[in-house]
């Protein structure tokens, strides 16, 4: 008999970092792997930040803290929600945790009863369903079509709704999409979710900076304050802050669901990193500038590979509002042959394919709940974007 828990036959490892794990092992190995899998920037934490996180150290802020969060810290996301979403919040309804990750894990660990449901609109973040799954909880998928630009319709989310429906996840800019729902495409959403007042709405909301163009950035209970109540809204500075390695993540919500996950965390990890949390308070307090310089850069990647990709024969390429990811549809190079003569069967097979034969790591569709496409993270320099897409070129242009 196994040693492993049942719970844990229900989820799977998360396919993203097995594939950059997967890169990683064969650019060892010596090959000249171009990876485009992994989720963070690849610029460094800004010099502020980081030297708020040397002085907290050297100043001895190195001890347990207040096990959802140091009072500054947050005082400092009431400030940022406010300036940043106009939501008031008091310190009390505020939850730190070790990634943004380990928020919504706590949040759903703290309120799911066996058979209650979760809808998630697919592509999703790869934890989203295995994390509901995880807390004994029913991910009910509603898939967003490519000819919607990813985006779930009003229809889609009433239909997916039940009595049971516990949770409604939401993730604007998404991953893996880089969609992003304007105020009218949201507040579309959320008309629907005031007919159903048992369910409740956790936005995930970490791409929220990383916002280009004419899109402006929204969240639920800003578009719809009678959402307010029963809304989480989950953030963090891994992305934004270039902060992915510090593991600092927080959420925003109604008194009683902030007890339930400081509980959850109080028996699991306790405080989050004392030093991450000052540092955190530099990035939310501190100069905002770089986030401008750092969308200027990302606008000009996006559009670049966006245009080499649309290039490709069997190829669509929406242009996203944000994040750092596009999910081209491969669906005119399913069926086709590989010049090592591996058929092209599904979005998986071509990751496959493209990995051992052109040395390009990327991540399949049905990783994400929606195929067949695939996740390109443009989080790296325009060089190495230009190389990768060219060979993704080269890859398609010899399938027969
Ligand atoms: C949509 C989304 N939410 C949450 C997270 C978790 O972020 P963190 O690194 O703060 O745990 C990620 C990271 O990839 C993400 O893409």
């Amino acid at each position: 008999m196994s040693i492993l828990a049942d719970s844990l036959s229900r989820v799977k490892p998360s396919p993203t970092m097995a594939m950059t794990g997967k890169a990683a092992e064969l650019k060892a190995a010596g090959r000249d792997i171009i990876g485009l899998s992994a989720g963070e920037p690849d610029f460094d934490t800004p010099e502020n930040i980081r030297k708020a996180g040397q002085e907290a150290i050297e100043t001895g802020k190195t001890r347990y803290t207040a096990v959802d969060g140091i009072p500054e810290l947050k005082q400092a996301i009431c400030e940022k929600l406010k300036r940043d979403n106009g939501l008031s919040y008091t310190p009390q309804q505020i939850s730190v945790g070790t990634g943004g990750k380990q928020t919504l894990y706590n949040a759903l660990m703290a309120t799911i009863n066996p058979g209650d449901e979760v809808v998630i609109p697919a592509p999703y973040w790869v934890s989203y369903p295995d994390m509901v799954l995880l807390a004994g909880g029913t991910p009910v998928i509603a898939e967003a079509t490519l000819e919607n630009d990813f985006k779930l319709t009003p229809e889609q989310l009433e239909a997916a709704i039940t009595p049971k429906t516990k949770w409604f996840i939401f993730n604007s800019p998404s991953n893996p999409t880089g969609a992003g729902y304007n105020h009218d495409e949201l507040k579309a959403l959320t008309d629907v979710l005031l007919r159903h007042p048992h369910v409740w709405v956790m936005s995930d909301d970490m791409y929220e900076h990383l916002a280009y163009g004419d899109f402006k950035f929204c969240t639920p209970a800003e578009v719809e304050p009678a959402l307010y109540d029963r809304t989480l809204t989950c953030n963090g500075v891994s992305k934004a802050y270039a902060m992915t390695g510090w593991r600092l993540g927080y959420a925003a919500g109604p008194v009683e669901l902030i007890g339930g996950m400081r509980k959850i965390q109080s028996q699991s990890t306790s405080n989050p990193c004392s030093i991450s949390q000052y540092a955190a308070i530099e990035a939310l307090n501190g100069p905002q500038d770089y986030l401008a310089k750092h969308n200027e850069m990302f606008v000009r990647r996006r559009d670049l590979v966006v245009s080499m990709l649309n290039e490709i024969d069997g190829v669509v390429c929406p242009t996203p509002e944000g994040a750092f990811y596009v999910y081209p549809s491969i669906a005119g190079l399913i069926g086709k042959t590989t010049p090592n003569g591996t058929v092209i069967e599904n979005d998986e097979a071509f990751a496959t394919a493209l990995l051992e034969e052109k040395d390009v790591a990327i991540v399949f569709g049905a990783a994400f709940g929606l195929s067949p496409n695939f996740r390109v993270s443009y989080a790296t320099s325009d060089e190495a974007l230009k190389e990768a897409c060219t060979r993704i070129q080269d890859f398609c242009a010899a399938l027969t």
